[in-house]
């Protein structure tokens, strides 16, 4: 079993959108796969809720309120979605169980801001695991300025971008149906599983 932790203490970062496509790849590549929900809102279960049964299958609950212990071990790959504000001794617990950390930032000054100080306490708290952790550059063209500020933000911190997701309702439209990019018809998401590929390589490593 492997796992990753999606994690970004700003509020709609693209945690669950990443946690929930991410869990549509596992699930289309045959992985037992597992999406545990941090969230109180439970986003993600919801996702699951709207999932077609005729879909690849996903498994999923709900750890928000208890201290996590451990993951569950039957699972190939297990993606857990944090809340937006996470940080202290939950966050501690969540770091110390995954394998590795994405964290999603839109390139927007308060965004940056607001992640800031969350990315300078990871340093503390996976000191000599920093490979293990990346960032996914949500909403955003490598091309534009936006980018580019992002990757200047980033150079404070010594992280990698692993991927950059653009800006579409395509992720909008699949949430709605308990879908992934990674699900049937693929026809209509070739650009956006292409854009995943460096991310999930780097999984991978
Ligand atoms: N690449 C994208 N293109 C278009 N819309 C997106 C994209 N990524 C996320 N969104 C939309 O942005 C909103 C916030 O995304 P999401 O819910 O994944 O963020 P979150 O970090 O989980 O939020 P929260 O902190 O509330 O849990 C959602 O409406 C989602 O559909
Ligand atoms: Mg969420």
């Amino acid at each position: 079993m492997r796992s990753v932790l999606i994690a970004n203490p700003k509020g709609g970062a693209g945690k669950t959108t990443l946690a929930t496509n991410l869990t549509g790849y596992f699930a289309n590549a045959g992985h037992k796969v597992t999406l545990c929900d941090l969230d109180r809102q439970q986003s993600s279960l919801r996702w699951m809720a709207f999932r077609d049964a005729a879909m690849p299958p996903v498994n999923g609950y709900f750890a928000g309120n208890q201290m996590l212990v451990s993951l569950p071990k039957e699972a190939d790959w297990v993606v857990l979605d944090a809340p937006a504000g996470l940080q202290g001794y939950k966050l501690t617990d969540y770091l110390r169980l995954a394998d590795k950390v994405l964290i999603p930032v839109v390139p927007s000054v308060f965004d940056m801001a607001a992640t800031e100080d969350f990315l300078g306490s990871l340093r503390q708290d996976l000191r000599g695991r920093r490979a293990a952790v990346g960032i996914v550059a949500m909403r955003v063209d490598p091309r534009t300025r936006a980018a580019g500020m992002l990757e200047t933000f980033l150079q404070h911190f010594d992280l990698p971008i692993v991927c950059y997701i653009r800006n579409t309702q395509n992720y909008v439209n699949a949430a709605a149906g308990g879908l992934s990019v990674f699900d049937p018809p693929h026809s209509r998401h070739r650009r956006d599983v292409e854009q995943w590929k460096p991310l999930l390589q780097w999984l991978d490593d």
